[in-house]
């Protein structure tokens, strides 16, 4: 493993492999304790329910005690710098978790911070939740090599995490989006170089949909552009996983979104809350991947 975890491509397939069997084994086995006597440094930018709870009980669990901060409580870049809050950190603690908005921030800190960091999500990417969404395919019995995955809405951090892992295992990525509302090109374009996956945009989610194992969806008004919001519920509304939608699926298909949701919006309930979805399974599987990535990180296990 790297040094910190700040994004999917900075794993090896190796990698990948290492964490899949350990959340597994740590899924199973909730007797380990391998952050005894360590305690981890949580900084939450941006609001929080799966993560700030998952890592929290996490740490908890594998023996370790988390310590949460707010930005209000330490202002990230007004009262204190990127590269004071890595150095201070690093001084009393063992780990550092943050959600942040700017990514920049996030590798500015990982820099100066002696101790590994973890992408708790920025306006960039959530490698955490890519890997636990992996993890649930697993569960599922879906993992298999080229298993076909339809994004359908906004190109945003969970599609970029989505782009980096297909630069990694063999994947059929498939991005239904908007003009305008496309992924970070760089890494759009690094995913497709690495050639590992297919990788392709059809802004028709009736023919995207089509060849799906996986249908997968997000908010189309991520943290931070609420301002957006009358925008963009114009410009995706012909995005929605809807009863309608979903009558061009295979029929062992299975819907995912990482949560929350904007019911109604980007998702109806008859579809986020029917037999297919597996989102409960996970916003669990948070707690079980992130209580890898940190024995990993720690080097404990
Ligand atoms: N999926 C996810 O990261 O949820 P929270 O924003 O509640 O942490
Ligand atoms: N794209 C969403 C993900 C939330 C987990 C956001 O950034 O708000």
């Amino acid at each position: 493993m790297t040094q910190d975890f700040l994004s999917i491509a900075e794993l090896t397939r190796d990698d990948v492999e290492k964490l899949l069997s350990l959340t597994e084994r740590l899924r199973e086995d909730k007797t380990a304790k391998p952050l005894a006597g360590k305690t981890v440094a949580m900084i939450f930018q941006k609001p929080s329910l799966r993560t700030r709870v998952s890592f929290e009980v996490g740490v908890v669990q594998l023996g370790g005690h988390p310590i949460v901060l707010s930005n209000e409580g330490i202002g990230i870049g007004t009262r204190e710098s990127a590269q004071d809050i890595g150095n201070i950190l690093s001084r009393f603690n063992d780990a550092i978790v943050a959600r942040l908005f700017d990514h920049q921030i996030l590798l500015d800190l990982a820099h100066y911070a002696s101790i590994p960091v973890i992408n708790a999500l920025t306006d960039l990417s959530h490698p955490c939740q890519i890997m636990s969404d992996l993890y649930t395919l697993q569960q599922h019995g879906r993992l298999q090599e080229n298993i076909s995955i339809t994004y359908i809405g906004d190109g945003n951090n969970i599609v970029n995490s989505w782009l980096e892992l297909a630069g990694i295992l063999p994947l059929r990525l498939t991005l239904s989006v908007p003009h305008g509302y496309e992924p970070d090109k760089q890494i759009f374009d690094e995913a497709v170089k690495k050639g590992i996956s297919s990788i392709q945009i059809v802004r028709d989610p009736k023919e995207a949909i089509k060849t799906a194992d996986v249908i997968y969806t997000d908010t189309w008004t991520s943290m931070g552009q609420e301002q957006e919001r009358n925008k963009r519920l114009f410009d995706f509304w012909t995005y929605q996983i809807n009863a309608s939608l979903m009558k061009y699926a295979k029929s062992d298909a299975i819907v995912m979104h990482c949560l929350p949701a904007h019911r109604g919006e980007e998702i109806t309930n008859e579809i986020l809350d029917g037999k297919i979805s597996v989102v409960i399974d996970q916003a669990e599987n948070r707690l079980h991947m992130q209580k890898a990535i940190l024995a990993s990180l720690l080097r404990t296990t």
